[in-house]
């Protein structure tokens, strides 16, 4: 089987699953670096360019990184293991998600505009799934997808430019129906490709950020039994046929921010304080999201991620479009428990697309305050 597969139709692609399943493990294998068929125009000169192993953490954290680069273009090198493994969507509620590096969201891949990422994607013996990746942020070979389908006990490098400076979707897409439903799985994250003299206002001024944070927003889709209850599957594959029935009405059974209902709320809130500039990233592979700061405001705002575009100013909520990565920088100027949601309040409050953060400091009255605390009417 040859790679121009990814490329034929879902339902032939769907009844090619099994196909895939036992496909052997060199059946991917090519080692001209390139996509197969096509003679190298351009070859990569990255020797001499220093090589910096990034340690991918969990969201809704960010990597280490720098916001201004020093020195010149990098190799980026990160390495994720994609893990299929049950979670808990919300409690007694069961998904086999399909994960990078084990966490829904996968995790956020920091660089500078000119870096090169280099990634090692590792799909482990103990998985039953080909799986790959297609970065947004990337250019040809489907994202890279073309390049980084491995079946279960193979592993594969691809290097890629990060010429595009702003926010950007990853995702697996393994071909057919196996797209939406790896996604709707779990499988999805961000990059974040920084300018190399850093964040700017629309006049051009640097903006610096205190913090940063990174959230996911997930859409699944959990067949019920006839008695209305969740069902449970006994793995990966086995929910695939009822999914297909529920992912086709594109009604959502849960959208989480952060992955299952509640990972980003209460004792699980982000935290920060009065005074501070904070980075939020937030991304969406199949629908659109509203966010929104309740109390707060997006001070500057790249709807799309799009950082050569001066940022909009002082919004109070915008469109992040599926498929998409959107950056906004806010300054809390009061202390208390902000609400940062997707303004379809049904989505936000029912269905799980909202997250907290908790900031610390003091209280600032000419901005706001109660004037008559609540009392009987007289
Ligand atoms: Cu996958």
């Amino acid at each position: 089987m040859k790679k121009h597969t990814l490329l034929i139709a879902p339902l032939a692609m769907s009844l090619m699953l099994p196909l895939m399943l036992v496909g052997s493990a060199s059946a991917f294998a090519y080692s001209g670096g390139g996509l197969e068929g096509y003679e190298v125009g351009v070859k990569a000169d990255i020797s001499g360019l220093p090589r910096v192993k990034q340690e991918l953490v969990v969201a809704p954290a960010l990597p280490k990184h720098e916001q201004t680069a020093t020195g010149g273009p990098k190799i980026i090198e990160v390495r994720m293991v994609i893990e299929e493994k049950e979670i808990e969507i919300e409690p007694g509620v069961f998904m086999w998600a399909m994960t990078f590096n084990g966490s829904v969201p996968g995790p956020i891949i920091v660089a500078h505009e000119g870096d090169y990422i280099e990634l090692t994607l590792v799909n482990p013996e103990t998985n039953s799934l080909p799986h790959n990746i297609d970065f947004h942020a990337s250019t040809g070979a489907l994202g890279g997808g073309s390049l980084t389908l491995v079946n279960p006990g193979e592993e594969v490098v691809l290097r890629f430019k990060a010429t595009r400076v702003g926010t950007f979707l990853y995702h697996c897409a393994p071909g057919g129906a196996m797209i939406p439903w790896h996604v709707v799985h779990g499988m999805n994250g961000a990059v974040l490709i920084l300018p190399r003299d850093g964040l700017k206002d629309s006049d051009g001024t640097p903006l610096r950020y205190d913090r940063a944070f990174y959230i996911g927003e997930l859409d699944y889709y959990l067949p019920k039994d006839a008695n209305g209850k969740y069902k449970r599957y006994p793995n990966p594959i086995a929910s695939f046929a009822d999914d297909m029935e529920v992912m086709k009405t594109l009604t959502p059974t849960h959208i989480p921010f952060g992955g299952t209902m509640g990972a980003l709320t209460g004792d699980n809130a982000m935290h920060a304080n009065v005074g501070e500039s904070v980075l939020f990233i937030h991304f969406q592979a199949n629908r659109q999201s509203f966010p929104h700061l309740i109390g707060g405001h997006g001070d500057y705002v790249w709807e799309r991620g799009n950082f050569n575009d001066p940022p909009a100013h002082g919004l109070e909520s915008w469109v992040l479009a599926a498929g998409s990565a959107s950056a906004f920088i806010y300054k809390f100027r009061q202390p208390g428990v902000y609400v940062y949601l997707s303004h379809n309040l049904i989505e936000a409050v029912l269905l799980g697309a909202i997250s907290h953060v908790i900031v610390d400091g003091e209280w600032n009255n000419d901005l706001m305050e109660q004037v008559s605390a609540p009392r009987k009417i007289e």
